[in-house]
């Protein structure tokens, strides 16, 4: 059986990254297999942070999945917390992965940065309760941009070392699913930086609720090369590639394609076509995303159904594993 799982963290606004790496993703798979759409709400608090945002960005992004076409009664829409298997199994395996592995992870590094000493044990276990959520599924595939291949390395590593260390072929080694022609959007200020929410300048991102305006005003500003072509050079030009790859995901076409499509023109009418497809292409979803935030009884009941179903989901397989793990239960 095919099962997705995928999880967005709500930290801040949704961002054309999310929306081109992921949810665009997201959308396209609720036809083909049973999908688990999750907002990661104990991901966003490894980072210091506000219970009241964290509440409101959790509502937000689950609005945000709504608006980008995700649909409540063909797939789950849950926030992490609410589903008692994530912490218990993060736990387990926790005791399962050695130092050794999450040493490796980049995503830790860039994260705590100079201040090692001072983040959170969270920060740093990060990824196995990210593996919990994949495999505490049976998840088999796992769409997400590429900033996130290494942790689904690692949860695939995890998921064996459980299956040989009980001698059983109980967890399904979950597969990335890294496609599309924007895997890594970068920042509209520098191409060479990924865009994230993150960015101090709010001009280095399109958020999935900015209005018409703004996205215009966004791709007007966003920095590009004196060269007058339309070429792709993701080396020695970074930021225009960037806007090419966003050209090509927001048209469902390739860099190819946009690449031949406008050979013969000037970047800035190139620049001109994108602004008027991203405000065509998100216009509509910012202002989704606004009607259903002032619908909070909706959205808070999208999210409880939810998690009744993804405990439905989890709780048996979590039984499961404290069964092989020799958990008593008398
Ligand atoms: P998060 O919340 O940082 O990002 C959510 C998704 O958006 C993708 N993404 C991007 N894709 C392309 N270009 C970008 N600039 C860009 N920025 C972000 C991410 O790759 C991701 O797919 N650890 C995860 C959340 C998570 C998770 C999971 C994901 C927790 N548990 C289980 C999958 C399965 C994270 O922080 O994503």
């Amino acid at each position: 059986m095919n099962r997705v799982f995928s999880g967005i963290q709500p930290t801040g606004s949704l961002h054309l990254g999310n929306y081109l790496g992921a949810l665009k993703r997201f959308v396209e798979m609720q036809d083909d297999y049973e999908c688990i759409y999750c907002i990661v709400d104990l991901h966003a608090i490894t980072m210091p942070y506000d219970p009241a945002e964290l509440r409101a960005n959790t509502r937000e992004v689950t609005a945000g999945f709504l608006a980008s076409g995700l649909d409540p009664e063909r797939c789950v829409i849950f926030n992490q917390s609410q589903c008692p298997m994530h912490p218990r199994l993060g736990w387990m395996l926790s005791c399962l992965t050695p130092l050794g592995w999450l040493n490796r992870m980049t995503q830790f590094k860039e994260k705590a940065g100079k201040k090692r000493e001072q983040a959170s044990l969270g920060l740093y276990g990060y990824p196995v309760l990210q593996a919990a959520d994949i495999i505490g599924y049976h998840a088999t595939h796992v769409p997400v941009g590429e900033d996130q291949k290494q942790h689904l390395e690692l949860s695939r590593d995890i998921a064996g070392a459980f299956n040989r260390q009980f001698g059983v072929d109980f967890f399904p080694l979950p597969e990335p699913v890294i496609t599309g022609e924007a895997t890594r959007v970068m920042s509209l200020r520098d191409g060479t930086k990924k865009m994230s929410k993150s960015d101090e300048s709010d001009y280095s991102r399109i958020n999935l609720n900015d209005d018409r305006d703004t996205i215009a005003l966004k791709f007007r500003k966003a920095r590009t090369d004196s060269e007058p072509g339309v070429t792709y050079d993701a080396e020695n030009r970074p930021e225009a590639s960037n806007l090419i790859t966003i050209y090509a995901a927001l048209a469902d076409t390739s860099r190819q394609a946009v690449v031949d499509d406008y050979a013969s023109a000037q970047f800035s009418d190139f620049k001109k076509a994108l602004t008027e497809l991203a405000v065509e292409k998100l216009g509509p979803v910012g202002e989704e995303m606004k009607r259903l935030m002032a619908d909070p009884g909706y959205v808070d009941g999208v999210l409880k159904d939810g998690a009744e179903r993804a405990r439905a989901i989890a709780m048996p397989i979590q039984d499961e594993v404290e069964e092989i793990m020799g958990f008593l239960k008398a």
